[in-house]
């Protein structure tokens, strides 16, 4: 009978040892960890977060400790025996009296323990006010250095990034330098989003009719994932980013070619990016997209003027693939229902022109 409790309370440990640690070892290795920081930002926030829980557990363990040690210790001997006799416990309040009950030492209005336990988390809260405070204002003072400036803008369901300084404007992927801090002012469109991109800072808020402010920084070239963080309907899981850091000299690059116009490597090529030009510039899409230096100005839709470049289509959710892209024209509601993008029912050959043109826009 014992053995089998004892296996039943091994059992129980090691499986929620189990629990607490293979979800710890997924989190880890995945794109969006955020203790796993990828610059200063989401450093400090970290490292903040990291010492209150472990003064937390601390807490936790040394008072649930002497719980358990104390309910352990001082239980009343032999009860469960006498628990169900007539005047067991009757018969446990007289022993009691009688001083053979090992009672705990009775500590009520002791001068000493009092300031003991006054005094700890006193120190405890000062260890955790001073870092606090500290981090606090360096996060709201205006980062050092050269810092680039980047307006995001968040729509249902994706996201618009404007750089002021430079006259471009992208969506969901933000190309940023290496080591060089962004400042970021964030806005919304339409409803409330959130901004995150946990490997390099907290979430901020995306209100409508507000400005919010925020700043990070990438130490090392790489693509850091990123998504909304507030609930901001259908599609609210489909609003995808990726902050992709380059070293300064390919950022450069990039900026340079940003609205150079098409890029082809054949006759037959060009020929298709015109026709595609041209479909794009006299059926729907221009109302909506802009694509720099063409007529098309609109700007309900993500600027498409380095679509070529991104990796992924529709906020995220696919590969930017010839074949996804013609899917995600063809039919926006099959990829993703109630998204604003509507069907423009183009032709086949129109729809591989103007996909063609649009994966020559690098
Ligand atoms: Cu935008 Cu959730």
């Amino acid at each position: 009978m014992c053995s089998v409790k004892s296996a039943m309370w091994r059992g129980l440990i090691l499986g929620g040892l189990l629990l607490a640690f293979l979800p710890s070892q997924a989190a880890m290795a995945a794109p969006q960890y955020w203790l796993d920081p990828a610059g200063p930002v989401a450093e400090m926030q970290g490292r903040l977060f990291l010492l209150t829980l472990w003064i937390m557990i601390g807490i936790f363990v040394t008072v649930s400790g002497v719980l358990v040690y104390t309910l352990v210790r001082f239980r009343a001997k032999g009860a469960a025996a006498a628990g169900s006799a007539p005047g067991g416990a009757a018969a446990r309040r007289e022993s009691a009296a009688a001083g053979e009950q090992d009672l705990p030492p009775q500590i009520e209005g002791s001068h000493k323990l009092e300031l003991v336990w006054t005094l700890i988390p006193f120190l405890l809260l000062i260890v955790i006010a001073i870092p606090t405070v500290r981090y606090s204002f360096a996060l709201a003072a205006d980062p050092e250095g050269d810092p680039i400036k980047v307006r995001v803008v968040g729509h249902q369901w994706w996201w618009e990034f404007q750089y002021p300084e430079l006259g471009i404007v992208t969506g969901n992927e933000m190309r940023i330098p290496v080591g060089r801090p962004v400042e970021l002012v964030i806005e919304s469109d339409d409803v409330i989003h959130k901004f995150w991109v946990p490997k390099l800072a907290g979430k901020m808020d995306a209100i409508p009719g507000r400005v919010n402010r925020m700043w990070f920084q990438a130490d090392e070239p790489g693509v850091y994932y990123g998504q909304c963080a507030e609930m901001c309907g259908t599609h609210h899981a489909n609003m995808r980013l990726r902050v992709v850091a380059l070293p300064p000299a390919e950022f450069e690059q990039w900026a340079d070619n940003w609205g150079r116009g098409p890029v082809v490597t054949s006759e037959a090529e060009r020929q298709a990016v015109e026709r595609g030009r041209q479909v794009f510039e006299t059926r729907a899409c221009f109302g909506c997209h802009s694509i720099e230096g063409t007529a098309a100005r609109g700007v309900a839709g993500p600027n498409l003027t380095d679509i070529g470049l991104r990796t992924t289509l529709a906020a995220g959710i696919l590969e930017n693939t010839p074949e996804n892209l013609a899917r995600w024209i063809d039919d926006p509601q099959s990829v993703k229902p109630g998204a604003l993008m509507p069907r423009v029912g183009l032709t086949d050959s129109e729809l591989n022109d103007v996909v063609a043109y649009l994966r020559s826009l690098r």
